[in-house]
């Protein structure tokens, strides 16, 4: 027996494994395959404070252990989501994040107090969607606006806050530092890796969006040593995706140093792999004679 449930701050979870923004929707269409009440939690796909259609497709690609999105936030806004999908979402039974994107500096603050008055467990900023042309990456790529975005929202919202930090800058340290100072409750990290695919034969790219954001196995190591770096430089949690697609990988995320892990890819080629995961995860750790699978944070072992 294996105590599965973390502490992100105030915000305890049933076990770590939380479904990443964007791959799961708004979970109606994965609720048949799946009880939901077994997750860690789900993060919304990010919202922002009008409806979005996204980008032009082609918007994803499949390349060697990974895909490229170019989705464009696609979503139907912060007002409807609050209507007509989170009451649904709060019925799962898992802890629910409101993953917000702003384009202007103001609409995280905005966005934060609509969610003020509903029962969401805490709102994840996106301050690194690599597809949109302003807002998210522009400013989770500069220290400073991640201070004036996390404390701007931090004034109007009492939830936790969990900052998603991009891979596609030269310290991700220094971003989380930036976030962590400002208040923000724990990072999420990483985000996409901006990449290129070209179809040869005609030269052009295969996304309509020339870019996408990179995502699956093929990150993991990046994604883990981000993890351990960040993990060595805050106090606040930190929770770790990028390519986990089995229970070991996110043991691994996890010894480098995450509190919690997030799965993305993973769904979009099995939709139950974070019930797989789990229970991965779970025997795992029973064979290391931990008590519990919070025991595993942080755990690397230096040469
Ligand atoms: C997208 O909708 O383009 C992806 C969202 C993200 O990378 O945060």
């Amino acid at each position: 027996m294996v105590d599965m449930t973390v502490q992100i701050g105030s915000l305890k979870l049933n076990n770590p494994v939380i479904a990443a923004s964007g791959t799961f929707g708004f979970e109606r269409e994965i609720e048949q395959y799946m009880d939901l009440s077994k997750l860690g939690g789900i993060s919304s796909k990010g919202l922002t404070i009008k409806p979005r259609s996204g980008n032009d497709a082609p918007r994803v690609a499949e390349c060697p252990q990974g895909m490229l999105n170019s989705v464009g936030l696609q979503n139907p806004g912060i007002e409807y989501f609050i209507e007509n999908e989170l009451p649904h979402m709060l019925t799962y039974g898992c802890a629910v994040i409101a993953n917000i994107a702003g384009h202007e500096f103001e609409e995280y603050g905005e966005m934060a107090k609509l969610l003020e008055d509903t029962a969401v467990d805490a709102i994840e900023l996106n301050l690194s969607c690599p597809n949109v042309s302003g807002g998210c990456m522009a400013f989770g790529s500069d220290a400073y606006m991640i201070r004036s975005v996390v404390s701007s929202v931090k004034k109007v919202s009492s939830k936790p806050l969990w900052v998603k930090l991009t891979p596609n800058v030269t310290s991700i340290s220094e971003m989380a530092i930036a976030a962590e100072e400002a208040g923000a409750d724990a990072v999420s990290l990483i985000n996409t890796l901006l990449g290129l695919v070209i179809d040869i034969d005609s030269r052009r790219p295969i996304m309509k969006n020339n870019t996408g954001g990179l995502s699956g196995p093929a990150v993991r190591p990046v994604a883990v040593r981000m993890v351990n770096e960040v993990y060595n430089a805050v106090s606040i949690p930190v929770i770790g995706m990028g390519g986990i697609m089995t229970g070991r990988d996110a043991a691994e995320m996890m010894i480098a140093g995450a509190s919690a892990v997030q799965v993305g890819t993973a769904n979009l080629v099995k939709p139950t792999a974070c019930i797989d995961i789990i229970r991965e995860l779970e025997s795992w750790t029973a064979n290391t004679g931990a008590a519990g699978v919070s025991e595993i944070t942080g755990t690397i072992v230096k040469w």
